[in-house]
């Protein structure tokens, strides 16, 4: 039979365990869990201390139910401390501590792709020569790509299998990807008086199969000069200087006869390579009749142009044997540049 005094008792128990189970389940840290067992388990005034107090006061016959249920309460507050604290020293090992005086996480640098560096160094090196940087369209119409340069409409340079022409609205003239950068010999000329010192770097398009020295996009640098007295000898120092400074020692240059429609005299431009030649592109004496088509006077100035594969002196450059590598943008090749 329960006095009055038991369920009071039990009434108080229960309520510290209801409280002592919110305090340390919504403790966030160490310092709260140790301050609800303070609250709570301390053994000089916690609360449950004050409740043993309270045992004497309970009459004889009750009392060993009253310490049952002070045991089981007491028992009960203990297993929720412990899961407590083993919860706010797990969440502690996760936080990694941040020591703001080491070094910080390296940042990878990026770099230009070695076929721009070399662009960009083209450019320098011809600027000191005193040749200009300029541009072209890339969609070229057949006057600047064919017919100025003196390439007429029954060429096989012209055949559409060698060629990217683009689908154009019928009785408009077909326009193509350019296939050489001497349209910018043209564009300069029918803008520009001489005297003229100019080089052009961009992409040009053949429909050939890639292989180690063919893609079908790829760079040239086109060269120009236009002044009175020009000769081939100047032509071959121009691009002599040019080599030397690009490939770095005294690169040897030499020329073979051949034939663009553009230049008379004309020549494969060949440089050393390890002790072979290798072709680098072409080059000639600007033909009189293109001269005269831009309204220039073949008979006051005479000029030189020469066209060159960026790719392949960039890879004469950097001791690279296949020119599809500079596509495939596998940076383990890259970052060699
Ligand atoms: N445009 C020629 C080619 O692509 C190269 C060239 C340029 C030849 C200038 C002579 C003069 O093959």
């Amino acid at each position: 039979m329960n006095t009055a005094a038991l369920d009071t008792f039990r009434a108080e128990l229960e309520r510290l365990r209801v409280e002592a189970e919110a305090a340390l389940g919504t403790a966030s840290d160490a310092n709260a869990v140790e301050a609800a067992r303070v609250e709570f388990l301390g053994a000089r005034s916690g609360r449950l201390k004050s409740l043993q107090k309270m045992l004497g006061a309970i009459p004889a016959g009750d009392k060993p139910a009253a310490g049952r249920h002070f045991n089981e309460a007491k028992e009960a507050v203990g297993v929720l401390l412990a899961a407590a604290q083993a919860r706010v020293e797990r969440v502690a090992a996760h936080v990694v501590p941040i020591d703001v005086t080491l070094p910080g996480e390296p940042v990878p640098r990026g770099h230009l792709h070695p076929i721009t560096q070399t662009i960009r160094r083209v450019q320098e090196i011809m600027a000191r020569l005193g040749f200009e940087s300029v541009d072209g369209p890339e969609i070229e119409d057949p006057w600047h790509n064919f017919e100025a340069l003196a390439i007429p409409p029954e060429h096989p340079a012209r055949d559409p299998l060698d060629n990217f022409y683009l689908a154009v609205a019928r009785g408009t003239d077909p326009l193509l990807l350019r296939s050489q950068t001497s349209t910018v010999q043209i564009r300069v000329m029918e803008t520009r008086r001489p005297p003229l010192r100019i080089v052009s770097l961009g992409r040009v398009y053949r429909p050939d199969t890639a292989d180690a020295t063919h893609y079908p996009m790829f760079h040239q640098v086109e060269g120009l000069l236009v002044e009175r007295g020009t000769t081939m000898a100047h032509l071959k120092s121009v691009l002599r200087l040019f080599a030397s400074s690009f490939l770095g020692g005294d690169v040897h240059v030499r020329f073979r006869p051949s034939f663009f429609p553009f230049t008379e005299p004309s020549v494969e431009v060949d440089m050393e390579w390890g002790g072979r030649w290798v072709e680098m592109g072409g080059a000639g004496m600007v033909d009189p009749a293109v001269l005269s088509a831009v309204g220039y006077d073949p008979a006051e100035v005479s000029g030189f142009a020469f066209g060159l594969g960026v790719e392949r002196i960039a890879a004469r450059r950097y001791g690279v044997s296949d020119i599809r590598d500079f596509y495939r943008n596998d940076v383990r090749f890259l970052r060699q540049f």
